[in-house]
């Protein structure tokens, strides 16, 4: 079998890393890749979407999966065009990955069918925003489009409101676009992902990720510092009213709205006292939460994804590990803010073979030497029977691995819990 994979992060290197793990051995391929996942998958020889779905047809690929949602909304869209070319996607098409790429869609589709969701209003001027805001805080903003994670404001006051509405409206700082504003919603966040084909879903091992830069949830938001995954992060009652109230009426509600959906759609919940509630929407796996729960996951991947790209989901080939998995993420110097590249990456060799290490951000100098290349650089990733003993394995993992202007958390799977 032959697979291309679509990304060149972390979580495409865990991907492409469990792909080939699946028995059959597939042949792998990505793009646009990166050094660490050519090291296990071959580059492919494209340059832009149009041309990648070219070069798959012409090297007779079996199954294209996405692993970042860009391609999955870019011109007409990856899967849309893999499936005009007769290519097997595990992905969505373009008109369902707007779940992800439009907020106001997502929310008017949770409206339609029925899914707990926070309240929220679309206003197109900051006029609008301020009376849909209607002085009450804390109050939650957002730009109607992908905004590479930038495009969500928790304003605790009005100060902060008007900040992030000029922004949005008088610097036009994402383009063009409307604002939803939003009720404030408390409680633990968890991260549902689902193997969706048509009307049928595989639940996959839940995760939590840990969004801010700094211990205790400090600082600035950023594309993740770190993921705790393990099915006992959510009870098996609590799981069955996510399931009852999110995800099978959101798998439904696809099939009415006639939106094809074949390929993980991961569910962002606020589990609140009034019951679990959709934050967000992503039409992939959750990044760095990918990189925890796929060592979790047995079986044959690779034949899960390209049975369920043509439309037939067998639960049977994969299973999930009990136990916990925790990912920390190695960031770079001067991360959110800025990234340092160039700096040189020591002691990769020396992690235990039980850990993985994933690459995020890295590359390959002419002398084999590892650089740092980008804002979150590694993902180390350990597991263990119980949380305490997973997040020590993976701390301890890291700990071998060092860069100048390292960022490390060191409270990933512990902050958030009870004990
Ligand atoms: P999103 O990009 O939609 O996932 O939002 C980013 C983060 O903002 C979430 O992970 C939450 O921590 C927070 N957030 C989003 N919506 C709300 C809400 N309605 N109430 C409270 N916090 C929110
Ligand atoms: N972990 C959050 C995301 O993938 O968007």
């Amino acid at each position: 079998m032959k697979i291309v994979v679509v990304g060149k992060g972390g979580r495409e290197h865990a991907l492409v890393r469990a792909l080939a793990e699946s028995p059959g051995a597939p042949e792998l391929f990505c793009f646009p890749g990166s050094d660490a996942i050519f090291e296990i998958a071959k580059p492919v020889a494209a340059k832009g979407l149009e041309n990648l779905i070219t070069w798959m047809r012409e090297n007779a690929i079996d199954l294209c999966v996405a692993g970042e949602e860009s391609y999955l909304v870019k011109g007409e869209g990856l899967a849309n065009l893999c499936e005009k070319a007769g290519i097997p996607c595990w992905g969505p098409h373009l008109q369902s990955a707007h779940l992800e790429a439009s907020k106001e869609f997502a929310k008017a589709f949770m409206e339609r069918h029925g899914i707990p969701t926070a309240a929220a209003t679309a206003t197109a001027s900051i006029e609008e925003a301020r009376t849909a805001i209607a002085g009450k805080y804390p109050t939650v903003l957002k730009f109607d489009g992908l905004a590479a994670g930038k495009g969500v404001a928790v304003c605790l006051d009005e100060a902060a409101a008007e900040s992030f509405l000029s922004e949005v409206f008088v610097q036009r700082r994402f383009g063009d676009g409307r604002v939803l504003v939003e009720d404030f919603l408390t409680g633990p966040e968890v991260s549902i992902f689902a193997a969706i084909v048509d009307d049928r879903y595989v639940i996959f091992t839940p995760a939590r990720d840990y969004k801010r830069i700094g211990e205790g949830d400090a600082g600035a938001n950023t594309g993740g510092m770190g993921a705790v995954a393990s099915r006992r992060l959510v009870s098996a009652e609590l799981m069955a009213t996510i399931e009852k109230t999110v995800v099978a009426p959101t798998v439904a509600g696809l099939r009415k709205d006639e939106l094809p959906y074949r390929g993980f759609l991961y569910f962002g919940l606020m589990l609140t006292p009034n019951g679990p509630k959709v934050i967000e929407y992503n039409c992939r796996f959750g990044d760095p939460e990918c990189q925890a729960v796929m060592p979790l996951v047995r079986g044959d991947l690779a034949n899960f994804c390209l049975l369920g790209a043509q439309g037939k989901l067998d639960p049977r080939l994969i299973s999930f590990d009990e136990g916990w998995s925790v990912c920390v993420v190695l960031a770079s110097a001067g991360y959110p803010e800025i990234s340092r590249n160039g700096d040189v990456i020591r002691g990769l060799d020396q992690t235990p073979a039980s850990a993985r290490v994933y690459h995020a951000g890295t590359r390959r100098k002419g002398d084999g030497t590892w650089e740092t290349h980008g804002g979150r650089v590694l993902a180390v990733v350990s597991g263990g029977p119980s949380r305490h003993e997973a997040v020590a394995a993976a701390q301890e993992a890291a700990s071998k691995i060092s860069f100048d202007g390292m960022q490390r958390r060191r409270d990933i799977g512990i902050l958030n819990f009870d004990s």
